[in-house]
């Protein structure tokens, strides 16, 4: 196949950051997506309906001029979140879901739960308004193996929560083992986004000839065996999986560190990344789904109308993008990319 045109894709997990950080990245994401489920790691983080509200208008004011693109809001849920703000979230329009992290788990989550039981009565009105919880599912106890963490999420937290909350949709977020994708597909009201990164990377890409920070996100690149699990998943046809980029922009000196910080960039070319994942198994007609269909069905929100295309051409990632003060290192930098996004622009010109 040399070219593919599929409906504009949307990316329903993004870290967009604020002021020029937002600035510099955002253009990526609107060239390649119509809308994002925007998370609200901010410092401090996006908490109430009153935050995702300011955020919103400041992601807006920077979208480039005489493009269109639509943020989805979420709130930072933490031990002091009221189910009123529940309320209101349901009630604004603009905030489609709720974020989960455990305290301490990833980049900005000081301000996460400390004790996941703290937040029943958050949790037992968003199942009453049916307003969807996002789980960063991995536990952060330093006695668990950094490889095991999401396993044992699963059992210790998410079954539970299940049982307690049956009708609360839940997306556990990108999601790195073959046993989080077995959880999925065994549970009812449960999707998963799944990251370019962990479709095409297995835990060595860290440890290539040298420690490699711009493959270091959370959760952790796993075992061959968890990719594979995971692109027979994305690549299934079955609609509890879909994109979620997981992009999460770092200045290239707070990656490259003695103490670097978690996140792949992948905004840049992202469904190039994807396309390439898929079509390595042969598997090129199930992208259209994955990116286009099944997350706007999950959250309830009409599928988009417009077309994008991907042409087979080879082209080289550029080592680094201009980053506020600093610059930003996409994922598999200076390497080759097999599948070309055509600029929108251009088409509709052409
Ligand atoms: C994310 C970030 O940098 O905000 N990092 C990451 O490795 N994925 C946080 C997150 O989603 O865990
Ligand atoms: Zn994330």
């Amino acid at each position: 196949m040399q070219t593919l045109t599929i409906t504009r894709p949307d990316d329903w997990h993004l870290h967009l950051r604020d002021g020029e950080a937002l600035k510099a990245v955002l253009p990526h994401t609107v060239r390649q997506f119509a809308r994002a489920i925007v998370m609200p790691n901010l410092k401090p983080p996006v908490r109430t309906v009153a935050d995702a509200a300011a955020y919103r208008d400041r992601i807006l004011a920077a979208i480039p001029a005489g493009q269109r693109f639509e943020p989805l809001m979420t709130l930072y849920l933490t031990d002091n979140t009221t189910p009123q703000e529940i309320t209101r979230a349901k009630e604004s329009q603009f905030v489609k879901a709720v974020k989960y992290y455990p305290a301490g788990a990833t980049t900005n989550s000081d301000f996460g739960v400390t004790d996941i039981r703290k937040c029943n009565r958050v949790f037992e009105a968003m199942q009453e308004v049916d307003l969807p919880l996002l789980l960063h599912g991995e536990v952060t106890d330093q006695g668990v193996d950094m490889f095991d963490r999401e396993k044992a999420f699963i059992e210790r937290h998410l079954i539970p929560l299940k049982e307690q909350f049956p009708n609360l949709r839940v997306v556990f977020e990108h999601v790195t083992t073959s046993d989080a994708v077995q959880y999925v597909l065994s549970a009812n009201n449960v999707a998963a986004t799944i990251t370019p990164q962990h479709l095409l990377y297995n835990r060595n890409a860290i440890f290539q000839g040298g420690i490699r920070p711009h493959f270091y996100c959370l959760p952790v690149l796993k075992r061959e065996e968890h990719r594979l699990a995971l692109l027979q998943a994305a690549t299934s046809g079955s609609p509890k999986f879909f994109l979620g980029t997981d992009s999460a922009p770092h200045p290239r000196d707070g990656k490259e560190s003695s103490c670097g910080c978690a996140g792949c960039y992948s905004a840049l070319h992202a469904m190039e990344l994807y396309a390439e994942a898929f079509e390595s198994v042969d598997a090129l007609d199930k992208l259209e789904a994955f990116a286009s269909f099944y997350g706007p069905d999950f959250y309830q929100l009409p599928r988009n109308t417009e077309q994008i295309t991907l042409n087979k051409t080879t082209w080289r990632v550029p080592d680094e993008v201009p980053f506020t003060e600093s610059s930003l290192v996409p994922l598999r930098a200076g390497q080759e990319m097999t599948w070309q996004m055509a600029d929108a622009n251009l088409a509709k010109e052409g």
